[in-house]
């Protein structure tokens, strides 16, 4: 196993400085706040083990705490350790699909869509789809559909497969009955019944899904006699199952190493095991959100990228977030912002507006490219001469660098997560350390975050009026 790189969470830009006056003391931080947060992330803490202890125990879950999806939290370890065999499985399964076909269609919607989506955006090729075969790793192409219900991108998408018989149909549902990814799968299934005519082991082979153990797609997938069918382990919610099949057989398809995200995972699980409050990724993160939200009335939290491939995993993260503690009328709104882009469109009213924002930096230390210098040019109407010799890299610095700057000379709190490299590692770090302080907050404050009850109103309104009942 290599060593992992450590990401980390500094929060000392949320610390007001002590010799400050009053009114810039109350907009940030100060030791009290910090002396009072401690013990309670302790407690919180040793919450999440005791009830991830009380499900793995297997009796009966109190009331109060159902539903009690803790079984998110050890999975990177058993996969790595006493499940080794499922994750060869879910291994030699992607690698033979990837070799099969040229382009996969991922379906699926919510928490069976994003993590895989945000690993393809972070850690494949920014133009993965448009290079060749070769330089892909000999990887197809990747797809995500179900996602929506949109009548034209469907469309769009059939037009790349409709004749071909050189693609497959990863398709993703828990409960097996999402309307948006069922229909993309009667639509798509219909596709590669025509491409394969009456070959249907082929047809067995070109199509993985992944379920629950019980449900329609499950019976779907047994009926069609698919030759890989995968799991969602029982207590793993749909947007903490990213180490789940749900994440992993999409990244073992678009070629990433799925057993260094578990690492990185793992390696985060130890730290929030271990690390006392206050040097400890996962509770310093939910903890200062926290005090900024009730504190300083931060309630928006804005996660600001610094790179084009980190927009999905702000996505993601924005849906574990929203689902997970939007409840009983709480919970911070999320939003994610890549940047230098969105300077130009929301860094207005970050700057200047109201001051109910949280920014939390999101920030790739190493490139994986060579770095791109201005180069002196004889046209220089652009006056871009006095920069030659500065790299892409020096610049987002700059920008970076003087983004925070501005905010703090107006008193606005900033705190960053530093990603030593935009891979697998690193993912799996952040993947990890955002589910556990989600359910750390979630503890702090006595909302479930597991469930998402509120979702299901407009299912049963648009069902209604579909089936007229
Ligand atoms: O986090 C969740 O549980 C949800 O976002 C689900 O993932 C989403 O609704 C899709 O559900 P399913 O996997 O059952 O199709």
């Amino acid at each position: 196993m290599q060593p992992i790189a450590p990401i980390s969470y500094d929060y000392s830009g949320l610390i007001a400085p002590k010799d400050a006056p009053a009114q810039v003391r109350e907009t940030g931080l100060i030791g009290p706040d910090l002396k009072w947060l401690a013990p309670r992330l302790a407690a919180a803490r040793q919450n999440v083990l005791d009830n991830l202890a009380l499900y793995e125990r297997g009796g009966a879950i109190p009331e109060e705490l159902q539903p009690l999806d803790a079984a998110f939290f050890d999975l990177p370890e058993r996969l790595l350790d006493e499940d080794r065999p499922l994750l060869d499985r879910i291994v030699t399964a992607g690698d033979r699909l990837a070799k099969e076909v040229d382009r996969i269609v991922v379906l699926g919607i919510g928490g069976s869509y994003m993590g895989a989506r945000a690993m393809f955006e972070a850690c494949c090729h920014p133009y993965h789809n448009e290079i060749s075969r070769q330089r892909r790793g000999g990887r197809p192409r990747m797809y995500f559909a179900g996602n929506n219900v949109d009548n034209d991108a469907t469309q769009g998408l059939l037009d790349l497969v409709e004749g071909d018989d050189d693609w497959g149909i990863i398709v993703i549902s828990k409960s097996g009955g999402t309307l948006e990814t069922a229909v993309a799968f009667r639509v798509f299934l219909d596709a590669m019944q025509k491409a394969c005519g009456n070959d249907m082991e082929k047809l067995r082979r070109r199509v993985i899904p992944i379920t629950g153990e019980k449900g329609r797609l499950r019976e779907l997938a047994n009926a069609l006699g698919c030759s890989d069918i995968f799991p969602i382990p029982d207590g793993v919610g749909g947007r903490f199952s990213v180490f789940s099949a749900v994440g992993l057989l999409p990244g073992v398809v678009m070629g990433l190493d799925v057993s260094h995200l578990l690492e990185g995972a793992a390696a985060i699980n130890e730290r929030f095991r271990t690390s006392p409050p206050l040097e400890n990724p996962v509770l310093d993160y939910a903890g200062m959100s926290r005090l900024m939200e009730t504190r300083r009335g931060a309630t928006i939290r804005v996660l600001s990228t610094w790179g084009n491939g980190l927009e999905s995993v702000g996505l993601w993260y924005d849906q574990l977030l929203a689902e997970s503690l939007g409840k009983n009328s709480q919970g911070a709104t999320p939003l994610t912002v890549v940047n230098t882009r969105d300077l130009h469109s929301r860094g207005q009213q970050h700057q200047e507006g109201r001051r109910d924002k949280l920014i939390t930096n999101l920030i790739v230390e190493q490139t994986h490219r060579e770095w791109l210098a201005i180069e002196r040019s004889d046209f220089d109407q652009d006056q871009l001469n006095a920069l030659s010799g500065k790299t892409i890299p020096d610049i987002l610095q700059a920008a970076y660098v003087g983004t925070n700057q501005a905010y703090a000379e107006d008193h606005r709190r900033t705190a960053t997560i530093r990603l030593p490299r935009l891979d697998e590692a690193s993912i799996g770090q952040l993947f990890q350390m955002f589910m556990l302080a989600t359910v750390v907050e979630g503890r702090l404050v006595g909302i479930n975050p597991y469930g998402q009850p509120g979702v299901e109103a407009y299912k049963k309104n648009m069902n209604a009026i579909l089936r007229g009942k």
